[in-house]
């Protein structure tokens, strides 16, 4: 399975944490930067991740900012992307098994480290459920089309 990883700088430690994580776990990982702890603007980056996970390059992405607000908000603006910032376990197993969420946002400054490699584990290893959900999710993407 490949994963991409992405950040500004308030999660930039954890995206390096994160990415030796999953390679340990023999995940496949790309990742899409920033490449140093300088300042720079999450927007870029959650678009970088949603983009390779809209585009079928990687099956999930991963994206961290101080809170995980902002770099979810700007990955949830490509279409076919469901960013989910999630805080804890329960998060990270509905995120996955009712909205089918295909990227995950974290928030350095919100969730230990520990904490953020259970909650991924937990998004990594859920499956989508279907069903009920599959409709929902369908609608969602209307949105995007314009069509409600
Ligand atoms: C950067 O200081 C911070 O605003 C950013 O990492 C993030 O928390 C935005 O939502």
């Amino acid at each position: 399975m490949k994963i991409a990883v992405g950040s500004d700088h308030g999660g930039f430690f954890y995206k390096e944490k994160i990415k030796e994580y999953l390679k340990s776990k023999k995940y496949e990982v790309v990742d899409k930067g920033t490449y140093s702890p300088e300042p720079v603007d999450y927007p870029y980056f959650g678009e970088e991740v949603a983009k390779s996970v809209a585009s079928g390059e990687v099956n999930f992405g991963i994206i961290i900012c101080g809170t995980g607000i902002g770099i979810s908000i700007a990955a949830n603006k490509v279409p076919g992307v469901r960013a989910a910032l999630c805080t804890n376990e329960f998060m990270a197993r509905m995120a996955r098994s009712h909205n089918d969420a295909n990227v995950l946002a974290l928030g350095q400054r919100v969730i230990g480290l520990d904490h953020a490699l259970t909650v991924i584990d937990v998004f990594l290893e859920t499956e989508f459920e279907g069903g009920r959900h599959e409709r929902r999710v369908r609608l969602i993407h209307d949105i995007e089309k314009g069509k409600i």
